[in-house]
């Protein structure tokens, strides 16, 4: 047999993309203020972003990113173990794991990098991971790295998820999902989850990308709401791209779990430590959610807006109350053209396809924002009616 070569099984996977309207590029933002983008030289109005709390130019933000650079630099020079751990990181965890009422913290590049050091570190062979099938794709990739069994249950489905823990009782179990999820908008069930987990003696891992900052007292994020803290979640994730306007993520827990990350995890040793003035800017960010309670205000404003006026016209809502609100068309072509369209209009809104979404739910992930004015929301509606054909049977706002 012939060896395989790149070049062949490049052009035929990139021919099958085409041929199922799944081809993917990238744009150019060439300037951003609040919700208005460049792009190709013309200035659109993004609803595609996740700056949710309008933070990621807030002066205070920026300010302490330049300070910190000027200080220390603009890299942190090395793995956290090495020399890459500085001042502005600790402090920052230290306010985090305060703030949320953990014992400990540690501060990530990312939040797929977090997601898979974690189940690197925590899981292996024999060990057990259920999983809500929409996770974020780096909570699935996470328990393959890992090598222990993954078991995925249907949507939100409680009990489809007590009993994956069930049908397997030796080795180490964990129960992992998102917060709010990514591409519906939707809460987990968590206060129930956490009854499943404890029943089951499974560690509970929540990953509140899209809840913190966003949702509860002081932004404090999905937990909050439920009712939940440390003892029931004993592992939170913050990842920082979304209401805290940075990047990185911050990982929670007690002092022996995030002490045994800490030095074991490979995602997290072998890789450089983010810039100092990352977490500089982030205790920024810190700060204002915890103090500016009108941006949570204004944004659940914004995004009832959006609901009434897109229930008003037939479009397709999901049960999401969250800044996330997906409109699910169904085939690729059929989302990229609503995406089109908008664009021609003056609106940003990305089509999301598979493997992002399940297959046949391509959709117009509409994301709202503090940066958004009323006007701004209203226009996007009359392109949307434009764009998107009525659903027959809508949901109510
Ligand atoms: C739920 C969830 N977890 C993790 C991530 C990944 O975080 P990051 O973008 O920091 O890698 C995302 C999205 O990006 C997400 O939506």
């Amino acid at each position: 047999m012939p060896r395989t070569r790149f070049a062949d099984r490049l052009a035929a996977a990139r021919a099958d993309r085409a041929a199922r309207d799944a081809l993917r590029t990238r744009r150019e933002i060439e300037g951003r203020e609040g919700a208005r983008v460049l792009v190709d030289g013309r200035q659109l109005t993004s609803f595609c972003g996740n700056d949710y709390l309008g933070l990621g130019q807030h002066l205070d933000v920026v300010a302490a990113m330049q300070e910190a650079a000027a200080w220390h630099g603009v890299g942190s020079t090395g793995s956290p173990l090495v020399t890459g751990h500085h001042v502005e990181h600790a402090l920052f965890e230290r306010e985090m794991a305060a703030w949320l009422g953990y014992e400990r913290a540690l501060f990530f590049s990312s939040g797929y990098q977090a997601n898979l050091a974690v189940m690197q570190s925590l899981l292996e062979a024999g060990d057990t991971c259920v999983q809500d099938k929409l996770n974020h794709a780096c909570l699935i990739d996470g328990a393959r790295l890992a090598g222990c069994e993954l078991k995925r249950y249907p949507h939100a489905d409680v009990e489809a998820a007590m009993r994956q823990l069930m049908t397997r009782r030796d080795g180490a179990a964990m129960l992992a999902t998102d917060g709010v999820f990514s591409m519906d908008g939707d809460a987990a069930p968590l206060a129930d989850l956490a009854l499943v987990a404890r029943a089951q003696d499974a560690l509970l891992y929540v990953d509140d990308a899209h809840g913190i900052g966003v949702l509860g007292p002081e932004g404090r994020g999905s937990l909050a709401v439920a009712g939940l803290g440390a003892r029931e979640v004993p592992l939170l994730l913050v990842p920082l791209g979304k209401a805290f306007g940075g990047q990185g993520a911050v990982l929670l827990g007690s002092a022996a779990i995030i002490g045994h990350i800490a030095e074991t995890a490979r995602p997290y040793l072998f890789s450089t430590a983010p810039a100092p003035a990352m977490a500089a800017a982030m205790r920024a960010s810190l700060k204002l959610i915890r103090t500016e309670s009108w941006r949570r205000a204004k944004l659940a404003s914004v995004v009832m807006r959006f609901r009434r006026g897109a229930s008003a016209r037939g479009l397709p809502l999901q049960e999401s109350f969250t800044p996330i609100q997906p409109i699910v068309l169904g085939e690729n072509a059929k989302a990229l053209a609503a995406a089109r369209t908008l664009e021609e209009g003056g609106y940003l809104v990305t089509a999301i396809r598979p493997p992002t979404v399940p297959e046949g739910q391509a959709r117009l992930r509409i994301t709202l924002s503090v940066d958004h004015s009323e006007a701004d929301v209203d226009g996007l509606l009359v392109a949307l009616a434009d764009a998107v054909k009525p659903a027959a049977d809508p949901i109510p706002a």
